[in-house]
């Protein structure tokens, strides 16, 4: 079966890609190379011996999307996950992130409202919970006002796609809402690179680790959690693929319930700062440099998912542990660098 993965050279996508290759589907990448690079599809051919095939195009240009369903209209199903993710540049530029993040959505559901059946699977995130009342999360939490423009592009692109559901039956739709994904495909042939400073923790610290940064700044220890760092659900992007494919089987499989669907990706486990610092220390051998700063303005203070409904509905579970994707993330670093 054939499967466009929007933004499939990027961190979550390429390993994404590999296994739905090693699962046997046949898939198409559409990337801009706006936050990738061409020479991951050498790391996905290395990996499963297979090169997906590429177009590079820009998906806000809508005659292209058009052109490419036309083109390929053996399509069963997308993995949507091209669009813009920094949160601070989302507040720079917010029109940038609404038309890149929204405007695509909605040429590739228009698209696929036209094939009729067709299975779509979205890229959310945790960020919809902001500070959920009640750890760990379940998905029944309520969705909270978006601390920036990208938290938002990713509740009214879930919004976007139940309304589209809802008036579309034959369109099958699950949004996936992402905790804190991090590590790297075990072989070190695909990873994480991150453009200039890298805005999640886990790259800083192992660009940190390599000299490439001078020091780590941890924002806040007064927090009311147990070190008084903020605590996340980090998870294993191969884990976190995985899931996508699980999900995907699912609406191929007609197995969903109801047309839109919605499934936390998390580990359940929730790790503070500090205990991801020590991870890292105790993986690499090496000693971080960072330092306490103040507290930084729209961090909420812990957030972990409940993982019930994905392990038993999806029959998937996260299986790496903090210090197994924090391994890799080092590895990844180091060959990056080399
Ligand atoms: N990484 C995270 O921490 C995280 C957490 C929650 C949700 N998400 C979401 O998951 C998705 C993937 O994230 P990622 O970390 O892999 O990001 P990424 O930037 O590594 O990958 C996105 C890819 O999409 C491509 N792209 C962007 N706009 C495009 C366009 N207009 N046309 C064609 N290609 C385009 C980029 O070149 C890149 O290769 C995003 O939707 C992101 O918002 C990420």
């Amino acid at each position: 079966m054939k499967i466009l993965v929007t933004g499939g050279l990027g961190f979550i996508g390429s390993h994404t890609v590999v296994e739905l290759q090693n699962e046997g589907f046949e898939v198409v990448v559409v990337d801009n190379l706006s936050n990738s690079s061409i020479n991951v599809l050498e790391g996905i051919e290395a990996i499963t011996g297979k090169r997906p095939i590429f177009e590079e195009f820009d998906l806000r240009d809508k005659p292209k999307v058009q052109d490419f369903f036309q083109k390929h209209d053996d399509i069963a199903g997308v993995i949507h996950f091209a669009a813009s993710k920094a949160v601070g540049e989302s507040v720079e530029e917010p029109l940038l992130y609404y038309e890149n993040n929204l405007g695509v959505l909605v040429y590739v559901l228009q698209e696929l409202k036209k094939k009729g059946d067709a299975s779509f699977i979205f890229s959310s995130s945790c960020t919809v919970y902001g500070q959920a009342d009640e750890m760990p999360i379940t998905e029944a939490a309520p969705v909270k006002p978006a601390e920036s423009p990208y938290g938002n592009t990713k509740q009214v692109g879930e919004e976007i796609i139940r309304d589209t559901c809802k008036v579309n039956p034959e369109l099958k739709a699950i949004s996936l809402r992402y905790f804190n994904p991090i590590g790297a495909h075990p072989s070190g042939k695909i990873g994480e690179l991150p453009i200039g400073v890298p805005q999640n923790l886990v790259p800083f610290i192992t660009q940190t680790g390599v000299g490439l940064r001078e020091q780590l700044s941890v924002f806040g220890d007064d927090y009311p959690t147990e070190d008084g760092t903020c605590v996340r659900d980090y998870i294993h992007v191969v884990d976190l693929a995985k899931a996508h494919v699980a999900a995907l089987q699912r609406l191929l499989e007609n197995k969903n319930e109801g047309n839109y669907e919605v499934f936390n990706l998390g580990t359940g486990t929730g790790s503070s700062v500090l205990e991801v610092i020590q991870s890292f220390e105790r993986v690499s051998g090496e000693k971080l440099n960072y330092k306490i700063v103040g507290r930084r303005p729209g961090d909420v203070i812990q957030a972990y998912a409940d993982t019930k409904k994905a392990n038993e509905i999806l029959g998937w579970k996260a299986k790496s542990s903090l210090d197994d994707a924090m391994k890799s993330a080092w590895e990844w670093e180091k060959i990056v660098r080399s």
